[in-house]
């Protein structure tokens, strides 16, 4: 059963057709921003040289620093009466990216999330309860516009507030969720303590996990809790968000909507693409964005592309479980974090000393990060309590720039391991 079969289904030739042409509109309507405006014509970037899908490797990468160094409009390709939306990551320290819409922008992304959720088998009659964030991250709108496109009643609840998450579930009989692994190992516990059984309390049948690194034994145990099938969903806000990569119900790798992105897998040092099969970092290039067409860009995750067809019969190959990052960036709670993030409040804290410790946990089914600062030796006056406020200023700093809040330590003037050359400072402790 497809969503648009002629699309999921279309041999490999007619398939390149169809993305050399979108690629060349792509390339053109890159050219109208600043940013690819002034890249294309220092790299001699010219519509004309693109004659194949293989010519895209002419185009040099684009990373999140370029995104940055543009922040906020230098990627955008048009007035701004015809963009509807923006999607914003964390961050106040000069850390922050934007992505830009148009209607056409997200009706594409909207059906595309119908497409994977039409894929693991929701159907019209379905209650689907969003149990993510709202509002700037992408999972929240991305998965509700795309599941009232599939015509699924929707329960927007939002990330939070779990035992009103569990009443809502039992309410209005949510028969899918979808939800971020490690809550839902949270939440799990939640309804035991509720004195509940979601297995024989709830009408669920589909959870559709992702936005964050996990295993297939988490996967596995999620189903085993739920009574649920779990399917992963992988997702880049520069990529919309959800709707990218998909599991289908054979579970073996999730199908990238080919139609919509070209992939790439590259060797991160070398920065040479390789071909399938080789693990490496993905690498995408939108085919239908208008407002903000992004070109080979550098997603930073680690994965593989399985060339063999799959089972279920959609011709649109498959990539791996994300591997890990080529960078430091880590997941807590949902919420994307950067340790310069945290460097630079801490650093912006005259009583902090030079040295601190960043420790993440999951403990009793809850993830949780752990910061033990220094007290720099001119602020210490021998008693830590003495020092709550400072220790509560640190707390809110850092939850005001990554938005999780975490568990503040201060501890005595070097006392914390010190490591030699470049500061581990990052320690993740979390069984994934
Ligand atoms: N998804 C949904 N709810 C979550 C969550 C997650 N990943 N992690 C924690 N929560 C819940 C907590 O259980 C708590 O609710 P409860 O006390 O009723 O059980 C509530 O959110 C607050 O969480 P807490 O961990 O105390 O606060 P925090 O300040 O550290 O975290 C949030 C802040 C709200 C940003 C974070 O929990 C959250 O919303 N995460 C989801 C992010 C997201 O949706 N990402 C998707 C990107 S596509
Ligand atoms: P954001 O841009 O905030 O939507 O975050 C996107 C990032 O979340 C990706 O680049 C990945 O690192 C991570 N991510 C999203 N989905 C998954 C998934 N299913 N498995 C592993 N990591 C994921
Ligand atoms: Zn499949």
């Amino acid at each position: 059963m497809f969503w648009e079969k002629e699309i999921e289904t279309i041999p490999e030739r007619e398939l390149h057709r169809l993305q050399l042409g979108r690629l060349k509109k792509t390339l053109k309507q890159a050219g109208k921003s600043p940013a690819y405006g002034k890249i294309f014509k220092t790299h001699r970037i010219s519509l004309d040289k693109i004659k194949t899908l293989n010519d895209l490797k002419r185009v040099p990468f684009t990373t999140k620093e370029d995104l940055r160094k543009n922040f906020p409009y230098g990627f955008v390709t048009m007035a701004k009466e015809k963009i509807v939306r923006v999607h914003s990551s964390s961050g106040t320290t000069g850390r922050a990216t934007a992505v830009f819409h148009t209607v056409n922008d997200l009706e594409g992304w909207a059906n595309l999330v119908a497409r994977c959720m039409f894929m693991t088998g929701v159907r019209k009659g379905d209650v689907f309860q969003n149990m993510v964030g709202y509002g700037l991250f992408t999972g929240g709108l991305g998965f509700q516009y795309g599941a009232e496109r599939l015509g699924a009643l929707t329960i927007p609840s939002g990330s939070g507030n779990s035992k009103r998450q569990i009443t809502l579930m039992g309410d209005f009989e949510t028969t899918v969720i979808h939800i971020i692994p490690s809550y839902a190992l949270h939440l799990w516990k939640v309804f035991a303590e509720m004195g509940l059984d979601p297995r024989k309390d709830t009408k669920l049948r589909i959870a559709l996990i992702g936005a964050e690194p996990h295993s297939d034994a988490t996967r596995q145990r999620i189903e085993e809790m739920y009574g649920v099938q779990a399917f992963n969903s992988y997702g880049l806000s520069e990529m919309n968000g959800p709707g990218v990569a998909f599991e289908c119900p054979e579970k073996s790798g999730m199908h990238f909507w080919e139609d919509h992105f070209i992939v790439e897998v590259i060797d991160p040092k070398t920065q040479k693409v390789l071909p399938d099969g080789e693990e490496g970092e993905l690498v995408f290039t939108t085919l239908m964005r208008e407002a903000m067409p992004l070109i080979r860009y550098r997603s930073k995750d680690l994965a593989a592309i399985f060339p063999e067809p799959c089972r279920c019969g959609r011709r649109h190959r498959r990539i791996s479980r994300i591997k890990g990052r080529s960078d430091d960036m880590f997941i807590l709670k949902g919420v994307n974090i950067f340790p310069l993030q945290i460097d630079m409040v801490l650093m912006n804290i005259p009583e902090v000393g030079t040295n601190y410790q960043v420790v993440l946990e999951r403990e009793d089914f809850q993830d949780k990060m752990v910061v033990r600062v220094e007290v720099r030796p001119e602020f210490f006056r021998g008693e830590l309590r003495q020092l709550e406020n400072l220790r509560r200023q640190i707390s809110e700093s850092l939850k005001s720039e990554i938005l999780v809040t975490p568990k503040v330590e201060l501890v005595e003037p070097d006392t914390l391991p010190k490591s030699e050359g470049k500061a581990v400072r990052v320690v993740d402790r979390r069984e994934m």
